[in-house]
């Protein structure tokens, strides 16, 4: 998928495509995200659900300008307690440079759009609502799961794929997406960072 977008910096003359996440974005796909969110990321309770795992299938996206990468998003396979496979979304996030350029809105479309169409029922994620409603995310039908740590409710957001998807959604959310291959005890992520 190649989009055209009409960028506030100049420096990026290549159109901005978004494609799977492959192993050379790693480096700058982290950096991205340490300047997003802090380097202290790895505590939000989203992550327990990530740690150890790998994105769901297909469902590990970039935009890139040429080989600039200027944004991510993510998403995992969950159960919403037992017996509801569900996806949970994030991170996401977009070069603070270029902001408000469509950026953002063309990785959440691609992403709910490529879990629509392989068969996935359902998407949750922790984030400002403000933001995500556009895409159709509410608190609805949210009440009665919770996740393995704090979360604001006002924050805990879900989005039917499936009308009726979430009806008596109910439990704790728990990963249940494919570990990380380990090599010689380390992470293949890390391995991978060290052979870059
Ligand atoms: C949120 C984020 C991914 C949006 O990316 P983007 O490429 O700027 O998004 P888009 O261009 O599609 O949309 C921009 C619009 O969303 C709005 N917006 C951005 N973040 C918002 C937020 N947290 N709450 C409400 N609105 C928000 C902008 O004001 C802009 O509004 P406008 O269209 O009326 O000008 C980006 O701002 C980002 O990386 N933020 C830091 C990380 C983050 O907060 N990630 C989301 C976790 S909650």
């Amino acid at each position: 998928m190649t989009v055209h977008v009409s960028l506030k910096d100049p420096v990026l003359i290549d159109p901005i495509v978004v494609r799977d996440e492959q192993i050379r974005d790693i480096e700058a796909r982290e950096a991205l995200l340490d300047a997003a969110f802090g380097a202290d990321r790895g505590a939000k309770t989203s992550e327990r659900l990530r740690e150890g795992r790998l994105p769901a299938e297909g469902l590990a996206l970039v935009a890139a300008a040429g080989a600039h990468l200027v944004g991510t998003v993510r998403l995992w396979n969950v159960t919403l307690g037992p017996n509801r496979p569900a996806l949970l979304l994030g991170p996401l996030a977009v070069d603070g440079a270029i902001r408000s350029s469509g950026i953002g809105g063309l990785l959440m479309r691609e992403a709910i759009g490529r879990a629509r169409d392989d068969g996935h029922r359902a998407i949750i994620l922790v984030g400002d609502e403000p933001y995500y409603r556009r895409f159709g995310f509410a608190t609805a039908k949210m009440e009665r799961l919770w996740m393995p740590g704090p979360v604001e409710r006002s924050r805990f957001l879900g989005l039917e794929l499936v009308p009726g998807a979430l009806d008596g959604a109910r439990g704790l959310v728990s990963p249940t997406g494919r570990e990380v291959p380990r090599w010689q005890g380390l992470e293949l992520a890390e391995a991978w960072r060290r052979a870059a």
